[in-house]
């Protein structure tokens, strides 16, 4: 039995008030809140166990290596991968997309090589692909969303060709709420010779992912969204893909040797992390998992979707409300613009008057606004601390937003 209460009281921070209000925080999509356990061990690792990792032979250093080295298991046990080789340590999902980009597409990929995508990717599964477009000739394939915003697996199917090369697709859209069925698509694109990079920076937060299930080649998460610290992250590279990569960032810690005419480089993962990582933000996220991991992501999963059913009974009720995207398959984040002239910026300083944080403006998704026909949404993102009496707080704040600046 989930006892969002209890949840409630592992993170400090929502006790406090925001302009008089109770904080009511939905702005989880964009970064989630940190429990006190990741806030004490990020503490505890700069006051007591701070040294930088892999390098020294004392104490400190060794003991701080060591910790950010267990962390490679735990988010391996999280995502469901038995060998934590395939873990690439990094600062968050750009890091890992523009990792694949550099390491594996660009010394890959060849002037008419399409990469296959969808209108609804976030930037970060957007702009590295760019690259490849502008700088080799590479052809982006976009599949458009059904209106009711869930993908259609076949339309992507259907759209890889002979000179597909690559499937780069959100595991779950940070504005609509779609959950796409990466699985049937990653053995689809490897049926074809396609290799498959998956966006799971909202999904890992919401529900359980099992990567040697899902049989993808790359499969990104952040540790900012996962209620760990901004800057750490990871990357899950199938070991098959290794040797078709070449380092993308060269520095310390990546090589075994570096001598005037020749390098040698370490072995992956460690080939893939150059430089002084971030070391106490990666151990905050280690504990971040084990957290999420205690309290079960099924659990999780099951709470969201029952908070998502709420929200989505209450919104629909709103006829001057129309929210973007109603999957049959989604998880609990709504985006939604309100009749009349009002910009999604006007609402959302309303509803942040009443205390409630809510994300105004594009989302990083580009495309997806230009398919939808939109300048911007408010998106409220939930996570498993918000209640259903948040949501009511919402609505009763969306009404003084429409009062004050819809039609009606
Ligand atoms: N990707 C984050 C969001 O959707 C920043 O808000």
């Amino acid at each position: 039995m989930w006892d969002v209460h209890k949840v409630r009281g592992d993170f400090p921070i929502l006790s406090r008030e925001v302009n008089g209000k109770p904080l009511v925080y939905l702005d989880n999509g964009a970064s989630a809140q940190k429990p006190q356990v990741v806030i004490d061990a990020v503490t505890h690792a700069y006051a007591h166990e701070y040294a930088n990792v892999h390098r020294g032979l004392h104490t400190l250093s060794n003991i701080a290596t060591e910790k950010y080295e267990a962390v490679r298991g735990i988010i391996a046990r999280f995502l469901g991968v038995a060998d934590q080789n395939q873990i690439v340590l990094n600062s968050g999902t750009t890091e890992g997309i523009n990792m694949v980009a550099h390491s594996w597409a660009m010394p890959r990929l060849q002037a008419g090589d399409e990469i296959v995508l969808s209108v609804m990717e976030h930037h970060a599964n957007i702009v590295p692909w760019h690259f490849l477009r502008e700088r080799q000739g590479v052809v982006l394939k976009w599949v458009d969303i059904e209106p009711d915003g869930s993908l259609d697996i076949e339309r992507i199917i259907d759209a890889i060709g002979p000179k597909t090369k690559l499937l780069a697709i959100s595991h779950l859209s940070n504005v609509l709420g779609t959950k796409v069925d990466v699985k049937t698509l990653c053995t689809a694109a490897r049926e074809r010779g396609v290799a498959t990079m998956i966006d799971g920076s909202q999904a890992a937060v919401h529900m359980p992912v099992n990567l040697d299930d899902m049989g993808c080649d790359f499969y990104a998460v952040t540790g900012h969204k996962l209620y760990g610290p901004s800057g750490s992250g990871a990357i899950y590279v199938n070991k098959d893909r290794f040797p078709e990569m070449r380092p993308f960032l060269g520095g310390g810690d990546m090589i075994k040797e570096v001598s005037r005419d020749a390098v040698i480089y370490n072995d992956p993962p460690i080939k893939f992390e150059a430089g002084t990582p971030g070391i106490v933000q990666t151990i905050g996220l280690g504990v971040a998992l084990e957290y999420l991991m205690g309290l079960g992501m099924d659990n999780v999963a099951a709470y969201e979707d029952q908070l998502r059913d709420y929200a989505q009974g209450r919104l629909s009720g709103l006829n001057w409300l129309q929210v973007q995207g109603n999957a049959p398959d989604k998880g609990a984040i709504f985006s939604f613009t309100l009749d009349g002239a009002a910009h999604a910026h006007d609402i959302s300083t309303i509803l942040d008057k009443k205390g409630v944080a809510v994300r105004a403006g594009q989302h990083c998704t580009g495309p997806l606004m230009e398919h939808l026909g939109l300048n911007a949404t408010c998106r409220a993102s939930f996570g498993l601390y918000n209640t259903e009496g948040e949501v009511d707080t919402l609505i009763d704040a969306l009404e003084l937003a429409r009062d004050l600046f819809g039609d009606g």
